[in-house]
């Protein structure tokens, strides 16, 4: 397969946003041109798409996307936007500002985008691209759209040299005009507003907008992958990787056909067929369901840890979530 590519004019050309819409919503990936780099984008409620997204980024994690949007109506109905949440939207958006908010419960975005964070992290991108979310009517999830530990595409032949063999459509807007991703300011209620990610829109003007300064997450955590901090990942019950049995007391989270000997407290199978796209798909909503039930244990099969595939990037999530078993709500400071 070879990427079609679009020419995306401002205004879009007659046909061509129903077009990307229609290959978005069989759920096929589209390279977009935004202000600050070229996203790929995926229908955001479609875990296969997510998967398959993941995947031709050859991502060893699964990092959280960003959710883009066309409106602040479609925003508010992903997260919890309180009053900095709205004035920073109002004066920024469209442009190259992320949004880090609580997630809403009825949200329909799939766990597989938000990597099973109860945050969101939402934009509106500038451009003809809105026009593109406007068409589908669905939220966007899309992260760079180059291959993973390569520079972020700023031209869409940057986009067909890495990923057009992989991908449905690109859509070509010419170079983007900022060229550096977006500034991602977390907003947690009753926090400070933090500094995830410098980007396209400068700190200065944010904080004049908000009327004090943002924390600053320190030099470790102001990295690339501002959502990848272990303690993100953990869910409350306590997880023994590549069992073989299940020991009493135990739930399991089964991967395969072939499931271990015992009387698990509840089950869960990432996918009976042993796939690993199915497996993505599941992975968070299955861990969030067993955390749910209260289960103390869960017994986690082996899952081929094939570097480069999906494979590498569930066991890289549940690696950190066995490192930490969480702690109770009550004292929960997990971000
Ligand atoms: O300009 C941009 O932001 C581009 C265009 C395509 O929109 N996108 C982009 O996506 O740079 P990506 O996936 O390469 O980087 C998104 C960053 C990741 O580091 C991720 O960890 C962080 O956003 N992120 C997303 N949701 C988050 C959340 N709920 N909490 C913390 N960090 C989050
Ligand atoms: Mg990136």
């Amino acid at each position: 397969m070879v990427a079609e590519i679009e020419r995306l004019a401002d205004p879009p050309a007659v046909g061509v946003a129903e077009k990307a819409a229609e290959v978005l919503a069989a759920g096929g990936l589209v390279a977009i041109p935004t202000e600050t780099v070229y996203g790929l984008a995926a229908d955001a409620a479609n875990g296969g798409a997510l998967a398959r997204l993941f995947k031709v980024k050859g991502r060893p994690r699964f990092n959280p996307l960003i959710c883009h949007v066309d409106s602040l109506e479609m925003a508010e109905c992903l997260g919890h936007f309180d009053d900095r949440a709205r004035e920073l939207a109002g004066r920024f958006w469209p442009g190259p500002l992320t949004l880090i908010v609580p997630r809403r419960a009825a949200c329909p975005v799939h766990p597989l985008a938000t990597a099973g964070l109860p945050t969101i992290g939402i934009r509106m991108p500038k451009g003809p691209v809105r026009q593109i979310i406007r068409a589908f009517g669905k939220p966007l999830a899309a992260p760079s759209a180059n291959i993973s530990s390569r520079l972020s595409p700023t031209r869409a032949e940057h986009v067909a040299a890495q990923l057009g063999g992989a991908i449905d459509l690109i859509l070509d807007a010419g170079p983007c005009p900022v060229g550096l991703e977006s500034t991602i300011i977390s907003l947690e209620p009753g926090r400070a507003a933090r500094l995830l990610r410098p980007g396209g829109l400068s700190v200065v003007d944010i904080e004049a907008v908000l009327g004090e300064g943002l924390a600053r997450t320190g030099p470790d955590a102001s990295v690339e992958a501002p959502g990848m901090m272990a303690s993100h990942y953990a869910p409350r019950a306590r997880l023994r990787l590549d069992a073989i049995a299940v020991l009493p007391g135990e739930a399991l989270l089964a991967f395969g056909p072939d499931v271990p000997p015992g009387g698990p407290v509840a089950v869960r199978n990432l996918s009976p067929a042993g796939d690993l796209t199915e497996a993505a798909v599941n992975l968070f909503s299955h861990l969030a369901e067993l955390d749910a039930e209260g289960v103390d244990k869960i017994a986690v099969m082996a899952i081929p840890d094939t570097p480069g595939t999906l494979g590498e990037a569930i066991n890289d999530r549940l690696r950190r979530a066995a490192l930490d078993p969480g702690v109770p709500e009550a004292s929960d400071d997990r971000q």
